[in-house]
């Protein structure tokens, strides 16, 4: 966590969450930010299905919860039945879109070409891109975590990033709803080897800008000492994001 980034807790419900979760989650985490009697020290943004969009829109609105799709296509628009285009995100009032989720890279064979064009759409439509890197744990124990990585970072990650328009989570696929997490240790250098790759290409004060999230298992018990973490500023969280009490506890151990 730094003074120039703010804190990020960003919530994946991934294909979960109905009707139910308009009002039960997102409005109940909404009541709780305009309840707040100081500016939080921390940015929240929720991540629903596709669908619940704009009704979660409405149930957030003026908590300032920021809204966020988990996909996007990487073309303007046309012939692609079933995809959703970056503008129409937008349009319902997306600030962010999660691109090039693990789930996505296995499920749907996204390679990094994929998931760059879709970062280059959901950033030309005006939202921030949250690009998602991470390793297996073939890769980790055969000691190329850093290597795929930072590779991934260079494919996903399209030019001209800067601190609004890019968010990189790295989520090590093996603590992806599994219990596990990386150690801090391996947290904080994995996040600052990506730093040091964006760094690379788009200067050292852009890199330091942009924030980059650490997604895998995050709950209230292990948050505060990842949040502590020089680079890392905030978290992508599946599971526990689907309790709203989880939820509201892990912004409150970013500040
Ligand atoms: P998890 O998922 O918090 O359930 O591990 C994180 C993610 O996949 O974004």
């Amino acid at each position: 966590m730094s003074q120039e980034r703010t804190t990020l807790i960003a919530g994946n419900w991934k294909m979960n969450g109905g009707l139910d979760e308009v009002d039960g989650l997102a409005g109940d985490l909404a009541g709780r930010m305009t309840g707040l009697t100081a500016a939080p020290g921390f940015e929240m943004a929720v991540c629903p299905p596709f669908p619940l969009l704009p009704m979660v829109a409405s149930a957030i609105e003026e908590s300032g919860i920021a809204l966020g799709a988990q996909d996007c296509h990487g073309n303007e628009k046309g012939a692609h039945t079933g995809d959703v285009s970056a503008k129409l995100l937008a349009q319902v009032g997306c600030a962010y879109v999660i691109v090039g989720h693990s789930e996505r890279r296995t499920d749907h064979g996204e390679t990094d070409e994929q998931v760059r064009a879709k970062a280059e759409a959901a950033q030309a439509a005006g939202m921030a891109a949250i690009v998602c890197v991470g390793e297996t744990e073939a890769e980790r124990d055969a000691g190329r975590a850093t290597e795929v990585v930072v590779g991934q970072v260079v494919g996903s990650v399209p030019e001209g990033a800067t601190a609004e328009n890019l968010v990189v989570a790295y989520e090590p696929v093996w603590a992806i709803g599994t219990g596990k997490t990386a150690t801090p240790q391996d947290a904080q250098d994995m996040h600052a080897a990506i730093r040091a790759s964006l760094a690379d290409r788009f200067g050292g004060d852009t890199a330091a800008g942009i924030r980059i999230l650490y997604g895998g298992s995050m709950k209230p018990g292990n948050a505060a000492e990842l949040l502590a973490l020089a680079d890392v500023d905030g978290g992508l969280i599946g599971g526990a994001s689907l309790v709203a009490d989880d939820f509201w506890a892990i912004g409150q151990a970013a500040g």
